[in-house]
């Protein structure tokens, strides 16, 4: 299997810089030749070009009501992103998108669902389902999952929204930092939440499998976004966003590997993202290195 790595250095949807780095941290980490040992072939498509923040105003276009900034360059960017994964996919390969922060994964779910019903599993800290109209810092990174369903604002924004993700296919996994009015939004949705209690409560490869039981009912795939802020911050500490309390090491790996079963006994899995390393607020890339680890558990990598 030709697993495609395409890089998308964005930090246009996050406050902190550094996150552009991403991609180039993850490659020095070794991604592809992990890959190999995995028993998939990379092929590197190296980078999607990104505008760079100083040179763009983060107010040009904004949405009728709420903010989200940089709008018309995160745009942008995921539409060619989305083009990039369905053009993938059509090739018969597997789409690794490496971000920049976590806005790319509009990109990557509009592609992956433009010839197919798309379940998602999202580990991340966060539930990323603001609205340009709920979120508290304008971000678009605390957004793709709203994007994705076209709520609020982004119900007008066909690049964003994409009809064939549903919210009965969402499964969160390790979530443990939500907005108030976020979580409104996810007590109202068809969303299922597997936060850290239930990872305590029933361990990290039962909830996995459930997981993926919701992703896969009635869908054709599943995307995987694998937010690194979703790890300990003691663990992997190169992240904007840092929330204590997240998985270990182990139990990330635990996690990846159960993603990876399932996709060798069903072939399940139709792609996937690796969001949110920030090699300025790492320790000696750290945090790059559990990415692509994780991202090799993820492809089938094992200790024997
Ligand atoms: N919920 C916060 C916000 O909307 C943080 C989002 C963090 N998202 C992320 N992908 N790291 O700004
Ligand atoms: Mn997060
Ligand atoms: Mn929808
Ligand atoms: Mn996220």
């Amino acid at each position: 299997k030709t697993v495609r790595i395409i890089g998308a250095p964005m930090d246009l949807g996050a406050d902190r810089r550094g996150v552009d780095m991403g991609p180039s941290a993850i490659r020095y980490a070794e991604l592809a030749d992990r890959l190999s040992d995995s028993g998939v072939d990379p092929v590197d498509a190296g980078d999607l070009s990104i505008p760079r923040a100083e040179e763009r105003d983060p107010d040009a276009s904004q949405p009728s009501e709420g903010t989200a900034k940089f709008l018309r360059e995160v745009e942008d960017v995921c539409t060619r992103l989305s083009d990039r994964v369905a053009a993938t996919l059509e090739d018969g390969e597997f789409p690794l998108v490496l971000g920049g922060d976590h806005s790319v994964a509009i990109g990557s779910m509009h592609g992956a669902a433009r010839a197919a019903d798309l379940g998602a599993v999202w580990f991340d800290a966060h539930a990323d389902l603001n609205t340009p109209e709920t979120s508290p810092s304008g971000n678009v990174h605390g957004m793709p999952l709203a994007a994705a369903l076209g709520r609020g604002a982004f119900g007008e924004m066909p690049w964003a929204h994409a009809p064939r993700v549903r919210e009965e296919s969402i499964a969160y996994v390790g979530l443990r930092s939500i907005d108030d009015r976020e979580r409104e939004l996810l007590r109202e949705s068809e969303m299922t939440a597997y936060t850290m209690a239930d990872i305590d409560e029933r361990g990290m490869t039962a909830v996995v499998a459930d997981a993926l039981d919701v992703a896969t009912d009635g869908t054709d795939g599943v995307h995987v976004s694998l937010d690194l802020d979703w790890v300990d911050p003691r663990t992997a500490p190169g992240v904007g966003t840092p929330v204590r309390g997240g998985v270990t090491y182990r139990e990330a790996h635990a996690a990846l590997e159960t993603v990876s079963e399932r996709h060798e006994a069903d072939d399940v899995v139709r792609s996937m993202d690796v969001v949110e390393v920030n090699p300025i607020l790492d320790e000696g890339n750290e945090t790059a290195t559990i990415a692509a680890e994780l991202t090799a558990s993820a492809f089938g990598k094992r200790i024997l």
